[in-house]
């Protein structure tokens, strides 16, 4: 069956068909033309900063080494020996002078270049031209505030090209005196949906956050909480063109400060507080979104939450599964204690043990195995919030669903991207 992409995302991006989230020609056409030609978040330089330093993940479904090269640069390729294609570390991250193929014991030194064939003169009588089998480098690769970006295409616009508008909401979340670091190990885990759930989770649903998440705030509040005064959680999204965006909560001044006390505790919290005082003559009102309780996602599957810090890839493991990897970003001024408290409650909120990620998968695994049905995957559904304000004519802008609503507008932004990418007439 052919796909016919147009009929999928109908009314700029307010009406899509579920057969997005299930079909297997629908996924191979993702891997083409979305994962092989997007920027892909790969790791941040903290986590690399010696010669020989490597860390392994996946643009799509390749498999990806990030190396620290012996003159400080940073280069990545793929994880795929020239040989048979056998994964040449299958280590998640280490320190290395060489990589050797453990299959026929190929070696290819930092920059990827095949140095050394096991009997290469008796075996190959001088055949093999090493110099045409190193490995297959990451066509680009870009450092935007201490976070490494890589993209197979050749032809792709620069990273700053790429992020567009959205490089401002990168900035509220890494321009800090000091830099940034990652705090911790990356976690890792899987949850049976696809990537595009949570990616849209992210862009676009503050209207989830009261239904799913309350019990979980209520959970983390101190005692003498008072739940009449939960916040509305209205929400208001900001999005680019080209399928980036976010969430804000509306919630007036005091509300936020109670949900971030207790979230983050009260240390963290003031520290916030702080910090976007200390930004707000260079971004004004914008600084608060460093505390913001919101979300924001990068086309196709890079997200974060500011305030708890926490950076996640969607890594897609086929129509119906994803892998979820989580780091804990911290600010480099902050003391131990802040750093350990940060990592503390990114660790205890999301992840695999995260008491909202845990509401978060429930629903997103769930709305994934109701396409398990033939009639239930045939369903359309609405992206209809917020759309009075006319969004397909403000990107960069942040719109808002006014009298305490949420709008979807960066979730038409987000579909009205993946059918031009899809179609290619985007990028
Ligand atoms: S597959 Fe790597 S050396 Fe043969
Ligand atoms: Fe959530």
């Amino acid at each position: 069956m052919a796909v016919q992409l147009d009929s999928l995302v109908q009314g700029e991006g307010s009406i899509v068909s579920r057969e997005l989230f299930w079909r297997p020609d629908i996924y191979e056409l993702e891997l083409e033309r979305i994962f092989a030609k997007s920027w892909a978040f790969l790791c941040h330089e903290s986590q690399i900063p010696n010669k020989g330093d490597f860390f392994s993940t996946y643009i799509g479904e390749d498999s990806v080494l990030v190396v620290r090269q012996a003159d400080g640069s940073i280069r990545a390729f793929l994880n795929v020996c020239r040989h048979r294609g056998m994964k040449i570390s299958t280590a998640d991250e280490g320190n290395v002078r060489s990589f050797t193929c453990t299959y026929h014991g190929w070696t290819f030194d930092l920059g990827g270049a095949l140095v050394s064939v096991p009997n290469i003169e008796k075996s190959f009588n001088g055949r093999l031209r090493t110099e045409d089998w190193s490995l297959q480098p990451v066509s680009k690769l870009e450092n935007y505030r201490g976070l490494i970006f890589g993209n197979f295409d050749p032809e792709a616009v620069s990273l700053k090209e790429y992020l567009g508008d959205m490089a401002l909401y990168l900035d509220l979340l890494l321009d800090r005196e000091g830099g940034t670091e990652v705090y911790g190990g990356v976690q890792k885990w899987r949850v049976q949906t696809n990537w595009k759930i949570p990616a849209e989770n992210f862009v676009t649903d503050g209207m989830h956050l009261a239904p799913t998440h309350t019990a979980a705030v209520l959970a983390l509040a101190p005692e003498e909480f008072d739940v009449t005064k939960v916040p509305g959680f209205g929400t208001s999204t900001y999005f680019t063109s080209t399928g980036h965006g976010g969430v804000v909560n509306d919630a007036d001044a005091e509300s936020q400060r109670r949900g971030l006390n207790a979230m983050l505790g009260p240390a963290l919290a003031e520290y916030y507080y702080g910090l976007a005082e200390r930004l707000r003559p260079k971004y004004g009102a914008m600084a608060s979104y460093v505390h913001n309780i919101g979300s924001a996602t990068i086309f196709p599957n890079f997200s974060w939450l500011a305030g708890r810090q926490t950076l996640r890839v969607w890594h897609p493991k086929g129509p119906q599964e994803t892998e979820v990897w989580t780091w804990t970003l911290v600010n480099s001024e902050c003391s131990e204690e802040l750093k350990k408290q940060q990592r503390r409650t990114s660790v205890q909120t999301f992840g695999p043990s995260g008491i909202f990620e845990q509401d978060d998968a429930e629903n997103w695994s769930q709305c994934t195995a109701t396409m398990r049905g033939y009639v239930g995957r045939k369903l359309t559904m609405p992206y209809l919030a917020g759309q009075d304000n006319g969004d397909a004519k403000h990107p960069g802008k942040t719109l808002s669903a006014g009298n305490g609503g949420a709008s979807e507008g960066a979730g038409r932004s987000f579909y009205r991207h993946w059918l031009q990418v899809m179609t290619s007439r985007g990028r």
